[in-house]
């Protein structure tokens, strides 16, 4: 027989062991031995069969509210532990969201993107828009319409890099361009008379040592109108050269030639030389940049314009030359290395503006 008394312990009992129960593991322990199949409390809710109805009536409500105590106990604590347990996380694993980031290096721009968008920027300002052409391209464009027939010695001086034709294929086989003038070409069939363009881009000779690479940058200029002279040619380099080193300089013209032009000019700039190191736009030696000329009348032939209508002036000029010169940069071949030291070194930020005319 079970009495009220009997039934105060019990509940003295569990409320005391969930209280001091300190994880999930033994809260459940704590489960099984109040309200499990075989549990203290469901053993007397087993009892109830063979009470007398009226016992039953008072023992019965009684286990009842007895097992709901307990469970809602259990429930309260399961809780309680996890409550804690998620302190005690947020507490280890606190975290100052206000502290500075680690240091993450960015990285630079190549120097000869840095000149190629200086001279763009430059040129530009002079009215020159931007025109391109393939890296690999047909012999025609890269010599022939040029002026340079199969036997010109020119072909053999550039070392050209041939690409293969499949066996049995005997047309000329296709080029890397060995400089950007085949541009010339393309420009001239794709808008016709007048023309204002530069050409930046990769070109490719076989050729390596200190200021050689196989592969390197130039930049095009083609000026045609009714009566442009190697005047306009003086004053736009000039005015180019001086924007981009910062400070006026000085051109020479020296007879030269090239298949492509008549007349030709290999163009120097006014340079000093001091213990070693080269100052663009002062003293009285000259640094030889580009290659120019008046554009032959063939060549304007060939590109679909009438050359007793038009006539202009062209230049091919080394980006990588000129970006070694404006920065003192001494090794070409490192240009193209990808060694992470030297692009840190010689690198520009992203936000460093070009050059520009007065700017
Ligand atoms: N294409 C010539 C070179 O690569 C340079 C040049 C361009 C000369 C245009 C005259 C006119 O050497």
């Amino acid at each position: 027989m079970m009495e009220g008394a009997d039934m105060d312990d019990l509940r003295e009992k569990f409320v005391s062991l969930i209280a001091a129960a300190t994880d999930a593991a033994a809260l459940e322990e704590l489960r099984v031995q109040a309200v499990g199949k075989k549990g203290e409390i469901s053993l007397r809710m087993r009892e109830l069969g063979k009470m007398g109805p009226e016992e039953r009536q008072v023992m019965g409500p009684k286990l009842n509210a007895l097992k709901d105590e307990i469970t809602s106990a259990l429930a309260a604590k399961k809780a309680a532990l996890e409550d804690a347990a998620l302190d005690a996380r947020l507490q280890a694993e606190w975290l100052d969201v206000t502290l500075p980031a680690r240091d993450r290096r960015a990285g630079t721009i190549h120097p000869v993107s840095q000149v190629w968008e200086e001279a763009t920027a430059i040129f530009a300002d002079m009215g020159f828009a931007v025109a391109e052409g393939p890296q690999i391209d047909s012999d025609w464009y890269n010599f022939d319409a040029l002026n340079i027939p199969g036997h010109h010695p020119a072909r053999a001086e550039m070392d050209t890099f041939y690409m293969a034709r499949a066996a049995g294929d005997n047309r000329p086989p296709h080029v890397l361009r060995t400089h950007t003038s085949p541009v010339q070409i393309r420009a001239m069939e794709a808008q016709g008379a007048p023309i204002r363009i530069i050409a930046p881009g990769r070109v490719y000779r076989a050729d390596y040592d200190q200021t050689h690479t196989p592969m390197f940058h130039q930049v095009e200029g083609l000026a045609i109108d009714r009566d442009i002279s190697m005047a306009n040619l003086k004053w736009v380099l000039e005015e180019f050269f001086s924007a981009f080193f910062g400070t006026a300089v000085k051109t020479r013209f020296r007879a030269s030639h090239f298949p492509f032009t008549e007349p030709s000019a290999e163009v120097d700039i006014q340079c000093s030389w001091e213990g070693g190191t080269v100052k663009v736009g002062e003293g009285d030696a000259w640094l030889e940049v580009l290659g120019s000329g008046m554009v032959h009348p063939k060549v304007l032939q060939a590109g679909g314009i009438d050359p007793d209508q038009w006539q202009g002036f062209a230049f091919g000029m080394g980006i990588d030359r000129i970006a070694m010169l404006k920065y003192g940069i001494p090794d070409l071949r490192a240009f193209f290395e990808s060694d992470l030291r030297w692009l840190r070194h010689y690198g520009f930020s992203a936000l460093q503006v070009p050059t520009i005319r007065g700017g």
